[in-house]
């Protein structure tokens, strides 16, 4: 695993109390970033933010309000529950303000997967937040049941990472990189409402073979000298 980081940013998860969140608090946690966790409410917040250091045998991460954690942050990463992603960026749009988003939500309703209609989540969370914050869009294909897995061992799947902005879509693959995920960038913010549909695909393969954690692999970059 390989990080750019000099010093390492601090990382708020937004809706970090979560199953995708705790396991993204987990991976970068265990491999030294100072993690936020953020939640509607504090205790909710501490309390998971606890467990978690359980888990790790140290203390990386805390707890705070949603606004807070992302005040106190230079990434944040979206992880509420879909429903809820338009009211949450409207509530925490001013403590996002020059900063990097993560977006890792997937519109796919897990009874009935299929694909969202456009404009990707990631797009609405851009056009939400204006241009002094920088989305990404990354993270929707990882299975929350493969992150709490084998903490620092490299995860058999890859991120497809979407951005307008080259330079935080790099800042975000270092991080995914960091925590034992390659990560690869797949275009611009439009073209991530293709990755929310895959997530579709990836719970009808789970619920049809009686699995959990179905996941993409890109073929075709052997030997390349992938930025890392
Ligand atoms: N689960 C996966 O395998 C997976 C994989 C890839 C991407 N994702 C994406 O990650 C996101 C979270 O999925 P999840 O499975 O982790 O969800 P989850 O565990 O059901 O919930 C995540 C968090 O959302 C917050 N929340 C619930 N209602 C809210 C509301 N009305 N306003 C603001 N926050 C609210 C809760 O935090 P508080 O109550 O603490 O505020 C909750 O802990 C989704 O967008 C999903 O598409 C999930």
């Amino acid at each position: 695993m390989s990080d750019n980081f000099a010093v390492k940013p601090v990382i708020a998860i937004l809706g970090g109390t979560g199953k995708e969140g705790s396991g993204l608090a987990l991976r970068w946690a265990y491999v030294g970033y100072p993690v936020i966790i953020g939640s509607r409410q504090l205790e909710k917040a501490q309390m998971i933010a606890g467990e978690l250091n359980k888990i790790l045998g140290k203390e990386m991460i805390t707890g705070l309000e949603n606004n807070h954690a992302a005040e106190s942050a230079e990434i944040c990463v979206l992880t509420v529950v879909q429903e809820a992603h338009q009211a949450a960026l409207k509530s925490l749009s001013s403590s996002l303000q020059g900063k990097i988003l993560v977006d890792a939500t997937a519109r796919v309703d897990f009874r009935a997967p299929a694909p969202p209609t456009p404009p990707s989540a990631a797009r609405m969370a851009q056009n939400l937040l204006g241009d002094q914050v920088n989305v990404v869009a990354a993270f929707q294909n990882v299975p929350a049941h493969s992150l709490k897995k084998k903490l620092g061992e490299t995860l058999d799947c890859d991120v497809l990472l979407c951005s307008d902005d080259i330079p935080s879509a790099q800042k975000v693959i270092d991080l995914a990189n960091a925590a034992g995920m390659r990560a690869l960038f797949a275009g611009g913010l439009d073209n991530a409402i293709v990755v929310e549909g895959l997530t579709a695909l990836l719970i009808s393969i789970n619920k049809y073979y009686g699995i959990k954690n179905a996941s993409l692999f890109i073929s075709g970059l052997e030997g390349h000298p992938l930025k890392s």
